[in-house]
């Protein structure tokens, strides 16, 4: 196994060999500007977290179109924000983007600060973050260790990148390998080089800079980190019953709170139930609750499952037809059953559950 205090000191010839390759096959992206701007470097690794590059492309585009700057951000309510984060998911990041913003603006005269430890204490800005922000968008040499840059750090010492301890190890070797004149560019690089070449399932050795040096080479099928992760057996199976109340052209939705699993965002209105819970009964509640007055029953129209990271959330959709004077007891916005605009915001699953409406309205 290749060790650590031998690739540090070949940490030169890594430095080289990976920014010649990242100057040649580096991808064009709209927060790689020269120099860097610091607010899009902000809005993107927000953008990027947990999220593939190809995923945020049009996000951060409608998103800088809208939020030009970090004031313009700070001074957006958050209602106004999560429209242009509907469907990009976790959107405890945008929660958390926000915040940083404001408290940029409150604490930092709105200047992105330069340190790491000032950037930590934003709100949602982790050891990678930090390291990211400050190394593309202030030249800082500190490591940027994400889930791609992990895989190939193991590789290159030779591990297992599923073994545990290799974070540490890996922060450790980053920290010593990062190209002190330009860590932003090799932190990229690092990135870069997980996304395209050394990928998880199927790294293309032949096409890597750093072949040369790396023990794994053309063996990585031989570490696990190849196998699929093993799915867990049974992914927590949230049972809803989600009801469509209809009126005229129109229908209803709450917004979620705060907190939690699609915080913000709008939705049907909903109740949890126990798996083996009468639906039928369930919706009825529902909907006696939200309209005591209304005569008419939900009918049910079907089931939507949507999967998440950590569970499978199981929509048992009803519908109930009103008359033009019904009110909702609680809250809400009415709007177009088919609407192609993303205000209120909606999750993905709440646009599963859009589609499958709409459809068994103009069946
Ligand atoms: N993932 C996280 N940050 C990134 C960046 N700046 N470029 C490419 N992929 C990334």
């Amino acid at each position: 196994m290749r060790t650590t205090v031998s690739l540090e000191s070949a940490a030169p010839i890594v430095r080289r060999r990976l920014l010649r390759w990242y100057d040649r096959h580096r991808r064009e992206l709209p927060w790689r500007g020269t120099p860097p701007d610091p607010y899009a470097t902000l809005v993107s690794e927000f953008m990027l977290q947990q999220t593939q590059v190809k995923t945020v492309l049009p996000y951060f585009e409608r998103f800088m179109r809208r939020f030009p700057t970090l004031r313009s951000l700070a001074s957006a309510s958050i209602d106004d924000i999560l429209p242009f984060w509907a469907g990009l998911g976790y959107y405890r990041r945008c929660h958390h983007l926000h915040a940083a913003a404001c408290a940029i603006v409150d604490r930092h005269r709105g200047r992105i600060p330069k340190d790491v430890e000032a950037l930590r204490a934003l709100p949602g800005v982790g050891a990678y973050t930090a390291g990211a922000i400050a190394s593309i968008a202030f030249n800082i040499a500190v490591p940027a260790v994400d889930g791609n840059v992990c895989r190939v750090l193991s590789r290159l010492r030779g591990d297992d990148p599923k073994s545990a301890g290799s974070r540490p190890q890996n922060e450790t070797l980053a920290a010593r390998l990062v190209a002190p004149r330009r860590p932003g560019d090799f932190n990229q690089a690092l990135m870069e080089l997980g996304a395209l070449i050394c990928t998880p399932r199927s790294p293309d050795c032949s096409r890597c800079p750093l072949r040369a040096l790396c023990p794994s080479r053309d063996r990585t099928a031989a570490l696990p980190a190849r196998r699929k992760a093993p799915l867990p057996k049974s992914p927590r199976t949230l049972h809803v019953v989600a009801l469509a109340i209809l009126r005229k052209e129109q229908t209803f939705l709450v917004r979620r709170p705060d907190r939690g699993l699609w915080a913000g965002l709008y939705m049907w209105p909903t109740a949890e139930c126990l798996p083996h819970a009468d639906r039928d009964t369930a919706a009825l509640d529902l909907c006696r609750r939200l309209l005591p007055r209304a005569a008419a029953y939900p009918h049910h129209v079907g089931n939507v499952r949507h999967v998440l990271t950590h569970r499978t959330v199981r929509f048992d959709v009803y519908v109930v037809c009103v008359n033009i004077g019904a009110r909702p007891t609680v809250t809400g916005r009415w709007r177009p059953l088919t609407s192609s605009g993303t205000d209120p915001p909606l999750s993905t699953a709440q646009r599963k559950l859009e589609a499958y409406l709409v459809s068994h309205a103009s069946a």
